[in-house]
């Protein structure tokens, strides 16, 4: 996998390629949330997605509920279509995915409560109590019937790594007590079926669960998580992987120090080098709006072209992360931002001066 990866990056610097737990990732990966459910889109991410792989990016980013399942189907058919070509192995891709909303299918329905009643509620998959703002789930088998979706929506017999997808959406609901029994039998479900060999690593993708004040509303503990996971599976349990958002407007992963292990106060990228998971990160550019900087950044994240070249450049250098996610359904934005990873990383006190406000 690595020779075939290091060939089709010959062109990258050494700390492109990271491990995540055994695997090779790249720096960068590419996301595919944002952008319209239709064909149009479709295309578009299929063209950038083939220039990405070709660039040596090798971390694809998804879930079953992106723009309308339209985001995995197109990751599945553009890579069925590269292995057909013998342009690519499936091992070369860490293939990277979600469950826990209700996800449409190619469209937004006239009427989503008749789609959730439809597909969830009369299927059985789940109880109302179980659903949360009409639209997320951690039951078992709803999970479970999610993960079969991914698995024919991208066309492959497994992954590398199921998130639950935003689970602090429920704990903001229904409590801390509720949350974690859920939260449990969600661990089972995703331990036993990375036993079986649906994936090779599980995890929480957050947004708001893992940058607040400690013991906050709707807070995640990683430590809490680890001994969940380390009870249900043991030492060799799978959950492995986190992520949540950070960039120059949200660094709190780097910055604050939101999370205790052991008794002690450290920031979520210590905490989770500390309990052995790998860190990906999304929203680098938060949602575009990073497209611009003021001129200053010029000279605090140098040798750079342009202002999202430096946003990637602060999230993917950072210490602790190993693949910092950016979306990308165009094509010129997959060379401008991956033409970032022949370039050596920014040191760590660089990426420190940023917060110093006297050194600005
Ligand atoms: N809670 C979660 O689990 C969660 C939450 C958010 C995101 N994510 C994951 O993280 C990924 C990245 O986050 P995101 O997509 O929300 O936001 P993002 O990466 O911060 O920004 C993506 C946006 O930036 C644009 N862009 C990319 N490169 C550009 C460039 N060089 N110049 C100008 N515009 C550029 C993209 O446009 P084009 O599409 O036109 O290329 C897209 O509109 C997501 O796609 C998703 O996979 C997960």
């Amino acid at each position: 996998m690595m020779k075939r990866l290091r060939q089709r990056s010959a062109s990258c610097h050494p700390s492109h390629f990271r491990r995540l737990q055994n695997l090779w990732a790249s720096s960068i990966g590419l996301g595919t949330y944002l952008g319209d459910a239709d064909d149009a889109t479709d295309a578009r991410y299929a063209e950038a997605i083939r220039a990405a792989l070709a660039q040596g990016c090798n971390v694809l980013d998804t879930a079953v509920n992106y723009r309308c399942q339209r985001s995995e189907r197109t990751i599945g058919r553009t890579l069925e279509a590269l292995c057909t070509e013998g342009t690519l192995t499936r091992d070369e891709v860490i293939l990277c995915t979600k469950g826990g909303y209700l996800p449409f299918d190619g469209a937004v329905p006239d009427d989503p409560g008749r789609c959730l009643v439809e597909t969830v509620i009369t299927p059985g998959l789940a109880s109302y109590e179980e659903i949360v703002a009409g639209c997320h789930c951690l039951a078992p088998a709803y999970l479970d019937h999610m993960l079969r979706l991914s698995l024919a929506n991208l066309r492959v017999a497994a992954l590398d790594v199921y998130y639950l997808h935003n689970p602090e959406q429920q704990l903001d609901e229904i409590g801390p007590e509720p949350f974690l029994q859920r939260l449990e039998a969600a661990f089972a479900l995703l331990e036993a079926r990375a036993q079986e060999g649906a994936f090779r690593y599980y995890g929480v993708a957050t947004w708001n669960g893992l940058r607040g004040r400690p013991g906050g509303r709707g807070q995640l503990s990683l430590e809490a998580l680890v001994r969940l996971a380390e009870r249900l599976g043991g030492d060799d349990h799978h959950f492995r992987v986190i992520q949540l958002p950070y960039n120059l407007a949200m660094p709190e992963a780097f910055t604050f120090a939101n999370q205790v292990v052991g008794g002690e106060p450290m920031t979520v990228l210590q905490a989770a080098a500390r309990l052995g998971l790998s860190v990906v990160t999304s929203a680098g550019l938060l949602q575009s709006r990073l497209t611009r900087l003021p001129a200053s950044f010029e000279s605090h994240i140098p040798g750079l072209a342009t202002a999202p070249q430096r946003a990637l450049q602060f999230a993917r250098s950072t210490p602790g992360v190993t693949t910092a996610l950016a979306g990308m359904s165009r094509r010129a934005h997959v060379e401008e931002n991956l033409s970032l990873t022949r370039q050596p990383l920014l040191d760590e006190e660089s990426i420190r001066r940023l917060f110093d406000r006297t050194k600005w």
